[in-house]
């Protein structure tokens, strides 16, 4: 087995293609612990450095997909699901999910947790206190049945060679490549079950695609191997190069996103609505742009999205009382305002340092009454007109002594000048 790790090792790094045994046998590898963690780190470096072709992701994400249980969702009907490619303040499921599923669109959603500096869904679920990410997918599926919609994590028993990768991926500087992101998301849909899926593919400097050209060689890959596996699959481009919303935290992202269900308009309900608008269009529930976005301002105006989120929620034993009032998940504690120290307009947002600061803060702040109310509020956005000495963002703590550190670090984050600039927030839609 050794020999035979080395030598796919030792093709990589010589820029050979592997065969769909050589990927299958790596995956096997992997789940079953026979090669050494800094095998797998090699390995992936050096498909980093010098790249999968199609067939040989196409390979890893079917070997990944079968590398444990697959559910089966043929009973619960045709089923949507979304995923991200990862971003900050980014909390468009919880906008879409309850939309689509109190207009009679099934969503099987399965999450996932932070990657680097960018947040994960199944960690805001939790800020619904009590809300179980982990039930059986007996129970998932009688829920989308139920309810129209249910939202857990990547399960243990799923896509097990993922939950491996993933993590040594994290730890080993080998997130940032579009077969390995691919495969990594791919693989997970595929397993899940969903036959309809809305690919978000961010590009900027918080998204792991820097360029919007990467970004969408990563969308096209992704619906290539969805089309393949038999999948209906239709990516959304859009822009990371600010935080979606103005909150960065599992609290105030939460927040954010009831605000939007609540009618609130801004960046989040601009991309979630585009969201739902695409599945409405491809599900057939309407004949064109105009009805489905009629739809979904009825979902949200009517109560009816906010309604569906209590249900799914409390379906899954979470508390509700946030839903209620969402003013709950505003910070109290401590806070440390930043200034500007110049005049001019905010024309870029260090997203990817932001949202790195505000894991570091909430990994070194003592954490006392919610699961999670450290924060980085931000006062001004792209674009935005900032006075020398304005609040420009607001940090939310409990008495940590480096504060003035992260507020240097915060306030570094924004370049402003004389330049007014305006962001795309929705570059393309490919299918
Ligand atoms: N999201 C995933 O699930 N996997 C990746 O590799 C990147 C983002």
């Amino acid at each position: 087995n050794y020999m035979d790790i080395l030598n796919i090792i030792e093709k990589k790094k010589n820029k050979q293609q592997l065969t769909k045994q050589e990927i299958q046998f790596f995956v096997d590898s992997v789940c079953n612990k026979t090669i050494k963690d800094y095998q797998t780190t090699s390995f992936l470096m050096a498909v980093c450095l010098n790249g999968l072709n199609f067939e040989e992701t196409y390979n890893l994400t079917i070997s990944m997909a079968n590398s444990g249980k697959k559910i089966d969702l043929s009973d619960v009907g045709l089923c949507f699901d979304k995923h991200s490619t990862g971003g900050v303040s980014d909390t468009t499921t919880l906008v879409i999910v309850p939309i689509l599923a109190s207009l009679g669109i099934k969503v099987a959603k399965m999450s996932g947790r932070s990657l680097g500096w960018t947040g994960g869904t199944a960690d805001k679920m939790e800020v619904f206190e009590g809300y179980r990410n982990d039930i059986s997918v007996d129970d998932f599926k009688k829920l989308i049945k139920q309810n129209g919609a249910s939202i857990i994590s990547q399960q243990d028993d799923l896509v097990l060679a993922d939950k491996i990768i993933y993590k040594l991926r994290s730890e080993s500087g080998t997130v940032d490549n579009i077969s390995l992101i691919a495969s990594s998301i791919m693989s997970k849909k595929i397993a899940c079950g969903a036959k309809f899926l809305i690919l978000d593919c961010k590009f900027g400097n918080a998204a792991f695609m820097k360029t919007k050209a990467d970004c969408k060689k990563l969308a096209k890959t992704m619906i290539k191997i969805g089309n393949r596996a038999g999948l209906k699959v239709v990516a959304i481009v859009s822009d990371m190069n600010q935080p979606l919303t103005n909150y960065i935290g599992n609290n105030v992202e939460v927040y954010s996103s009831i605000k939007v269900l609540k009618g609130e308009k801004n960046d989040l309900s601009t991309l979630a609505t585009k969201i739902a608008e695409i599945a409405i269009l491809e599900q057939g529930l309407a004949k064109d742009s105009l009805t489905a976005q009629n739809m979904i301002e009825n979902s949200i105006t009517s109560g009816m999205a906010i309604e569906k989120l209590k249900q799914i929620v409390t379906s899954q034993g979470g508390k509700t009382d946030v839903i209620e009032d969402e003013n709950l998940l505003l910070p109290k504690n401590d806070c440390q305002k930043v200034y500007a120290t110049t005049s001019g307009f905010v024309e870029e947002i260090n997203t990817a340092k932001l949202g790195d600061l505000q894991h570091k803060l909430q990994q070194k702040n003592n954490v006392f009454e919610r699961q999670d109310n450290i924060s980085i509020i931000l006062n001004k956005r792209i674009g935005d007109a900032v006075k020398n000495g304005e609040v420009i963002a607001e940090i939310y703590h409990n008495s940590f002594e480096q504060i003035d550190e992260i507020a240097t670090n915060v306030l570094a984050c924004f370049k402003i000048g004389g330049k007014r600039r305006k962001i795309k927030l929705i570059e393309e839609i490919i299918k």
